[in-house]
């Protein structure tokens, strides 16, 4: 097998790139098999690394585990069988709903392994975030543990396809209701050899959910021929190498947990760490001085707290093992980057991508000059542009704001939205893919970061839509109305804020403030809480009826309104 060279400069691969290179490298042959849990698993072992440490868990209690790539082959073997004998099958949703523990890790490939979707979902989430979701998907089945079964437990009657509700760690004795199966995986025995599921490239891998301005969330499909950017990405971009101690601090409930927090660095066969546990800046330090962490990648919400936190917390640990930084989700600051390498004499490489992209699209790639705020170039292979929002031809001028687009073909490109074929439609334009947000590209090819182009709201790096924060307002019992938009905040640089208008006769204080806000908690998740509610006689609308968002997102803003000719009058 020919091995490609690791240090080649950006402009080197640029001249020379082929996705090609990566389907070689992996064996694949065109029109053959292909299975993601094959490749993070049984072809590492088949490489002669069966005994090579895959996974260093560590829970929030800080019980202590780990795993080698044949204990990954064996349990997704396991979970597979157990599927299978459910009478699971190919191409079945089965969600994912559980913590960061090892079972959802194995079970992910162990789901991939049968030819399933895995649709893996926030723990967080409350009962009618995870129903919109498992409804639209028709899910058959979910992955879970005991401490999220009431939430199950709560909509499981109104789902028809959910057939199973598999429960890892369940009491022994205490009885589980109909549709619930228990599945402990240290108790059930090994399967050595296992049928894997004859996958082709374009066929379905991972559903994830992602929000946008209108509608309920969308279902974002990829394919096991994902792998292909995936893998590249992870190598080139991450810069994982061979001895690396890799650690993704995403939840796979994000596309960055599945992506980058299994598929890239498994399939190259590094070791990652998984830390099951909320932020702190000393458990974090801890984490990397205990692991010897090399390679970490995080968000930007992470890097400002961590900067909150002081340089004497950084200054108490040893951090020598770190050698590359990255960060995604959200706009990474100057500031950000400067700090990280004064305190970890190493700055943070921004990234950019999206659920639907699959694999980093823009970086600030491996040996490249960092220019601090900026999001880097266009990966090798990736044909990146912004587009003038009227014609939607590429503008010429650099420093001209456009909006963000790509020429699709890349590996890891979402083939639809579950059962929504017009809303990925209207992602194109032009034979260009949309991604709807603007930047500038300046005279060297650097991307600079402007906003989004809709109202979608980006809180820690998780999308946040308006419509459906609105919408479970509108459940609660004293609310009339709603408009929801962003907030700015020093650490989250956006965080939910909403405008409510109350029935009649209530009356509006802060102990219902709390409770609005604690009922979108439990309802959706925390991160779609507001952390504002402002209360309103009237909410500004069109002559029409129809909530003006942008009128409020301005004043929190301290922006210009702009035309407001269609605003209703008073
Ligand atoms: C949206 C995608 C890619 C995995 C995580 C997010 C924003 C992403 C950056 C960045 C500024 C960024 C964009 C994008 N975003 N990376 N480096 N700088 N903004 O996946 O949940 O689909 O969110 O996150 O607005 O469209 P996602």
């Amino acid at each position: 097998m020919r091995l490609l060279p690791d240090i080649v400069s950006y402009e080197e691969r640029l001249k020379s790139f082929d996705w090609s290179l990566a389907v070689t490298e992996l064996g694949y042959v065109k029109e053959d098999i292909i299975n993601i849990g094959w490749y993070c698993s049984d072809r590492i072992c088949l490489k002669g690394n069966a005994d090579k440490i895959a996974l260093y868990y560590e829970s929030f209690g800080g019980t202590e585990k780990s795993f080698t790539f044949n204990d990954v082959r064996l349990t997704s073997n396991t979970i597979g069988n157990f599927l299978i004998n459910l009478g699971l099958k190919n191409e079945d949703r089965i969600c994912l709903f559980m913590d960061r523990i090892p079972e959802l890790y194995f079970s992910f490939l162990g789901i991939l392994k049968i030819g399933a979707i895995v649709q893996p979902l926030f723990s967080a989430f409350g009962d009618e975030s995870l129903y919109i979701r498992l409804e639209n998907a028709q899910t058959r089945a979910i992955i879970t543990q005991r401490k999220h079964l009431p939430k199950v437990r709560k909509i499981s009657h109104k789902l028809p396809f959910l057939e199973y509700v598999i429960v890892v760690d369940p009491v022994k004795g205490k009885s589980l209701e109909k549709n619930e199966v228990a599945f402990i995986l240290h108790e059930t025995p090994s399967v050595e050899d296992f049928k894997i599921f004859p996958t082709r490239a374009e066929s379905p891998s991972v559903l994830h959910y992602t929000s946008g301005t209108t509608g309920q969330p969308k279902g974002v499909e990829h394919v096991h021929y994902s792998l292909i950017s995936q893998y590249l990405t992870a190598k080139w971009v991450l810069d994982l190498h061979d001895n690396d101690i890799y650690w993704c601090t995403a939840d796979p409930g994000w596309v960055t947990g599945t992506s980058y927090g299994i598929i890239g660095p498994w399939s190259l066969g590094i070791t990652q760490c998984v830390l099951d546990a909320g932020f702190s800046a000393q458990a974090w330090y801890k984490f990397i001085e205990k692991y010897k962490v090399s390679v970490w990648y995080t968000a930007p919400t992470a890097i400002r707290s961590l900067m909150k936190a002081g340089k004497e917390v950084v200054e108490s640990f040893d951090l020598s093992s770190l050698r590359h930084l990255s960060s995604v989700g959200e706009p990474l600051n100057s500031e950000a980057v400067v700090w990280s390498g004064k305190v970890f004499g190493k700055q943070f490489h921004d990234t950019f991508w999206q659920t639907e992209t699959g694999s980093i699209m823009i970086s600030n790639y491996i040996g490249m000059k960092i220019k601090p705020g900026s999001m880097g170039k266009p990966f090798p292979g990736i044909v990146g542009v912004v587009l003038d929002p009227k014609t939607f031809e590429p503008v010429p001028e650099p420093g001209k704001v456009g909006l963000i687009a790509f020429k699709p073909g890349w590996p890891a490109m979402m083939r639809g939205y579950w059962n929504n074929h017009e809303k990925y439609r209207e992602k194109f334009v032009n034979g260009w893919y949309l991604t709807g947000d603007k930047a500038s590209i300046d005279n060297e090819g650097y991307f600079w970061f402007i906003g989004r182009d809709d109202d979608v709201i980006n809180t820690a790096g998780h999308l946040v839509s308006p419509f459906e924060v609105e919408s479970a307002l509108l459940e609660h019992p004293a609310v009339a109305e709603s408009a929801v938009v962003a907030k700015p905040d020093e650490i989250n640089m956006e965080v939910v804020k909403a405008f409510v208008t109350l029935k009649p006769g209530i009356i509006p204080d802060k102990e219902l403030e709390l409770d609005i806000m604690n009922f979108i908690r439990r309802k959706l998740s925390p991160m779609a809480m507001p952390q504002e509610i402002e209360y309103m006689d009237k909410l500004p609308k069109t002559r029409s009826g129809k909530i003006m968002r942008r009128v409020l997102r301005a004043k929190e803003w301290g922006e210009e309104i702009g035309d407001v000719s269609t605003l209703e009058d008073d």
